[in-house]
């Protein structure tokens, strides 16, 4: 099956060689590498060639699209999301408006605790059928591959429960979707006055049994002031390590946690939130491999401070931006939103917004084999904008759908 796509306005994130397999890092993320007035062929869902109009090769392709005044451009990587939940929280939302603090609703068991009873209190079915709903409508504004956490279940049975719906979402959608078990999220009420032995059940007993039963790749704990300290870190990094799970750390949302330094010296695949971020954060993340990960929407709902991104990207770092998409503190997964949050309070320009959520999303789920950018190989997972003359439109016209075509694999799924 052969699909060629013509008068491409702007082909966008072209790379070839090393370039297509490692994140992009500092003053390099300004740069978004593309050929004007392009085509592109795609073949039994791969990226197969592409080049400037000047030189169309000859071709009978099964399939034309003409994408006249269009951008094409790899598909969103969402490399931190809690898309598997049961209801909503605007009751949260509100008492925050009113003057409550995140902190202040989770203490009285609102928050992940809310969420943990509505989960608890709904079927496996009911689960899946809202989580696809969700991811369709993701795709549909561009995702195009996504990692998903458990955290909502906070005992055996309704972690592997929402580990059993991320996997059924696995086998039924054709983009990659990454697990992670996040049981460290939260101390269900049962274990309010006695944390070790929450700490000491899930590594006896739910860690073992999500790794035999191959329900997760990655682990990761709620690391802050108030839920999961620094050496309960260790000591469930250790626990997970030890069944093949890799680290994936929520780190310095609240406060400086110490999450940034403990991902790091676990050799965490990604550190994720970020609000709090110094030079002790900087100089431990830079030498490293751990992918530095902004969910600036987040940030933005539970009006704290930013994340200090600019300041990351000019330290020379591969700063990657998520979604975060869950029911508490992002009820979006929408990427070309947090283009414009990007854009607007963390000083990123449009192509750093680009990298940040392409190349860089894919280094966070250890997907760039596979996705992130225009490179001969890798899966023809990509978005067609409507009609724009220029890149800065994407965060520019914001909640505005900017999206006129989603291809997975090749397919037009949108
Ligand atoms: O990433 N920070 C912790 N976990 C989620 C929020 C979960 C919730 O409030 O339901 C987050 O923001
Ligand atoms: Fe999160």
């Amino acid at each position: 099956m052969l699909t060629r796509l013509v008068n491409i306005h702007k082909l966008l994130q072209i790379r070839e060689g090393s370039e297509a397999y490692s994140p992009v890092k500092g003053a390099a993320m300004a740069h978004l590498p593309c050929i004007d007035n392009a085509w592109l062929c795609l073949k039994d869902g791969k990226i197969d060639s592409y080049g400037s109009m000047d030189a169309l090769p000859e071709l009978n392709p099964d399939t034309t699209i003409d994408t006249s005044g269009r951008l094409v451009l790899p598909a969103w990587n969402d490399s931190h999301t809690h898309l598997v939940f049961a209801g909503t929280r605007e009751n949260e939302f509100v008492d925050r408006i009113k003057g409550l603090s995140y902190q202040e609703i989770a203490a009285r068991g609102g928050g992940i605790l809310n969420s943990a009873q509505k989960l608890k209190n709904t079927s496996e079915d009911a689960l899946y059928a809202s989580a696809a709903q969700r991811l369709e409508s993701l795709i549909a504004t561009g995702t195009g591959a996504i990692e998903i956490k458990s955290g909502y279940g906070l005992d055996v049975d309704n972690e592997l429960k929402m580990l059993r719906v991320i996997k059924r979402l696995q086998e039924n959608y054709s983009l990659p979707v990454c697990a992670t078990l996040l049981a460290a999220h939260a101390y269900p009420m049962e274990y309010k006055e006695n944390k070790p032995a929450y700490i000491r059940y899930l590594i006896n007993e739910l860690i073992p049994e999500a790794a035999h039963q191959k329900l997760a790749t990655y682990i990761d704990v709620f690391c802050e002031d108030g839920f999961f300290s620094v050496a309960d870190t260790q000591m469930l990094l250790e626990a997970g390590i030890k069944y093949g799970l890799k680290p994936k750390i929520h780190a310095n949302q609240l406060g400086y946690s110490g999450g940034v330094q403990v991902g790091v010296q676990y050799n965490a695949i990604s550190v994720d939130h970020l609000e709090h971020v110094g030079q002790a954060e900087i100089d431990a993340l830079l030498p490293s491999n751990t992918v530095p990960t902004v969910l600036p929407a987040a940030a933005f709902f539970l009006a704290l401070p930013y994340q200090p991104a600019r300041k990351m990207i000019d330290a020379g770092m591969p700063v990657c931006i998520a979604s975060d998409y869950n029911p508490g503190s992002c009820p979006t997964g929408n990427i070309p939103f947090l283009h414009t949050i990007a854009c607007t309070q963390l000083k990123m320009t449009p192509e750093e917004a680009i990298n940040a959520t392409t190349l860089n999303g894919a280094a966070a789920m250890e997907l760039l084999q596979e996705t992130g950018s225009i490179t001969v190989g890798k899966r023809a997972n990509l978005i067609i904008t409507k009609p724009m003359p220029s890149v800065a439109l994407i965060p520019y016209q914001f909640g505005q759908n900017i999206v006129e075509k989603v291809l997975i694999n090749g397919k037009a799924v949108w």
